[in-house]
């Protein structure tokens, strides 16, 4: 399936020394967006600084006026104090959501780990109603694992 396959593509964007980390997770962006059909939005939010808010990092997709995000705030402000991987099939039936586009169907967002602290995610609009699986988280996670290891 084609989300086994993109692993070891990660694993060469990663790897690339030559490059800097921002350009690094717009590649990773670049790689989800272009390979995987229901992946319209792909980007990364990290914590801005010691604030409790997150702020955007590189991105593919419709620009969105959502740069700061304050923690509790929509699904990834959410994400940011509950540590947990939130997948929503549906988001009009979300009463705590940031719309960012109206073709938006879903979302799914996974916390990027640095020794043991919740230090930004990965942040997935999907125009298709209710795309993610088991096999989407597992492979989020594993693109997170991978980003983690050049950001310590
Ligand atoms: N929908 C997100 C906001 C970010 S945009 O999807 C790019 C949310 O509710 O947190």
């Amino acid at each position: 399936m084609i989300l086994e396959t993109l692993k070891p593509q990660i694993e060469t964007i990663v790897e690339n020394s030559q490059k800097t980390i921002n350009e690094r997770l717009l590649n990773i962006c670049e790689l989800l967006e272009e390979n995987i059909s229901y992946y319209n939005w792909v980007g990364f939010y990290f914590r801005n600084g010691d604030k409790e808010e997150l702020k955007l990092g590189p991105y593919v997709g419709a620009p969105t006026d959502h740069t700061i995000i304050p923690f509790g705030k929509g699904i990834c402000g959410q994400v940011a104090v509950s540590n947990q991987n939130f997948i929503v099939p549906d988001v009009s039936a979300q009463d705590n959501y940031i719309a960012c586009s109206i073709t938006v169907k879903a979302e799914i967002v996974i916390p990027i780990f640095v020794n043991g602290k919740n230090i930004g995610q990965i942040d997935i609009d999907s125009n298709t109603p209710d795309p993610f699986t088991k096999a989407d988280e597992d492979f989020l996670e594993y693109v997170c694992e991978q980003v983690a290891s050049i950001l310590t």
